[in-house]
């Protein structure tokens, strides 16, 4: 695919030149259009060198080639990293100065620009401005990512990692499984911004503190080929990563089976039934300043697991599998954090039904009580009024997120999305109070 890289004058600019790796490392045909301010950043040599290509930054050079002509019409993708104020509001305002904003005026493929700059600068009236009437132009427009910045404030206006602009450029030209290149154009920009644009979570608690999000559901093998399994879909629990990367947080996401991709931006870490899982959250809870559980485990795992695959024989009976209990993870990480590090921050997820003998409400609370943990995100599990079964593969969600030392539950209802950034947000909350607590205890000792 023929890419053009724009590069605006900011100090990200260096990300942009791992981000032409990226996209040459893929067997993409690269042509980098610095502005003349990216280049007292990054060098022309820098840019011809990795991408193979002659670059110029005005439309007087090379001019027999028609070269700001050309450039924008044959482009499939055009990408911009680092967008700043200045050549947003320039590619808004539709000038043509320099060979950049030429292209972007003549390109008729997917265009996505990755902000970056200061805060005040990004929250200015005049960017968003700005930002809004490109994006209503058709124009893709990454929200900046949350964290330190150049100097030593903190907030939104970071260039998204590279792997980032790169798997969100793909996504607007390679259209998704079951999704038409429309569809993943918009999903795959709309859902970054979505994560990214968290009013309340900018400079939070969370920006680089170290989050492990467990998801999906585990697999107790019965024999090489056949397991038991659950029908959780690891959409929560990846929407919770989403949303504390989108926070500023290092998020570790330990995966067991899950019908969704991992969140972009995270480590993984893939595990398979729930003694594997434990295992993986054992290792990384050392140090880590939250540990979320959404993952299904199973309760119960075959006692044995056969070598050789159960075979079925007309003279046989049928065959029984015994269970023995899992261990409970939660619990583990629980009594672990309470040896070690009393700060670390624990939540947990439940599904419960009410019945005769309580309320959803009554069983979540007394969940919470038995394993420990600081808040838990009660699902209500059923068919709900229109026969739709809730939660698992749902798309939408209802929860209560309860805290065990009385801070109040809270309802949220929305897309997963929606839910685990309110998740996210109380989280942050709590981190807050804890260092808070943390440094007055300090000063009063
Ligand atoms: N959990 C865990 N290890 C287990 C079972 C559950 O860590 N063996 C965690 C889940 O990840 C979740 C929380 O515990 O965060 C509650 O899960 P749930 O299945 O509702 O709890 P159970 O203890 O299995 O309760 P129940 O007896 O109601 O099934």
């Amino acid at each position: 695919m023929r890419i053009v890289l724009g590069v605006g004058g900011g100090i990200a600019a260096y990300k942009a030149a791992l981000l032409l790796r990226l996209f040459t490392e893929a067997g993409h045909s690269v042509t980098a259009v610095p502005t003349e301010a990216a280049l007292k950043f990054v060098g022309k040599a820098t840019w011809e060198a990795l991408s193979g290509k002659p670059v110029r930054t005005d439309v007087f050079e090379a001019v027999e080639t028609v070269n700001h002509v050309r450039l924008g019409h044959e482009a499939e993708l055009v990408v911009v990293a680092p967008a700043t104020a200045d050549l947003i509001a320039r590619a808004a305002g539709g000038h043509a100065d320099d060979l950049l904003t030429n292209t972007l005026l003549m390109a008729h493929c997917p265009v996505l620009l990755a902000p970056a700059m200061h805060t005040e600068m990004w929250r200015n009236p005049a960017t968003q401005a700005n930002v809004a009437l490109l994006r209503e132009r058709g124009v893709h427009i990454l929200e900046p990512a949350v964290g330190r910045l150049t100097g030593p404030d903190t907030g939104p206006g970071r260039l998204p990692e590279p792997e980032e602009i790169f798997a969100a450029a793909l996504a607007l030209v390679i259209p998704q499984e079951g999704a038409s290149s429309e569809e993943a154009a918009h999903d795959a920009a709309d859902r970054l911004s979505a994560d990214r644009a968290l009013e309340g979570l900018a400079g939070s608690d969370l920006v680089g503190r170290r989050v492990i999000v467990s998801a999906g559901g585990t697999r107790e093998p019965l024999d090489p080929v056949r397991f038991l399994g659950n029908r959780s879909s690891g959409k929560q629990g990846a929407a919770v990563a989403r949303a504390a990367v989108a926070a500023g947080a290092n998020v570790t996401f330990v995966a067991a089976h899950i019908d969704v991709p991992p969140p972009v931006g995270v480590d993984v870490v893939r595990v398979d039934s729930a003694l594997e899982l434990r295992e993986a959250m054992l290792a990384h809870a050392p140090g880590a300043d939250v540990i979320v559980m959404a993952a299904a485990v199973a309760d119960f795992r075959p006692s044995e697991r056969l070598s050789s695959k159960i075979k079925k024989r007309d003279d046989a009976a049928d065959p029984v599998i015994a269970l023995v209990r899992n261990p409970d993870i939660l619990v583990d990480l629980v009594r672990r954090r309470d040896n070690d590090e009393p700060r670390q921050l624990i939540v947990g997820f439940a599904a419960e039904t009410g019945d005769a003998g309580g309320s959803v409400l009554e069983y979540g609370m007394a969940k919470l009580t038995r394993k420990g943990c600081e808040l838990l995100v009660l699902n209500e599990v059923g068919a709900d009024d229109a026969g739709q079964e809730r939660v698992f593969g749902q798309e939408r969600n209802s929860v209560l997120i309860l805290s065990r030392d009385g801070g109040g539950s809270e309802r949220v209802a929305g897309s997963k999305d929606e839910v685990a950034r309110a998740v996210v947000r109380r989280i942050a909350r709590e981190v807050a109070q804890r260092t808070g607590a943390a440094q007055h205890g300090g000063t009063s000792q």
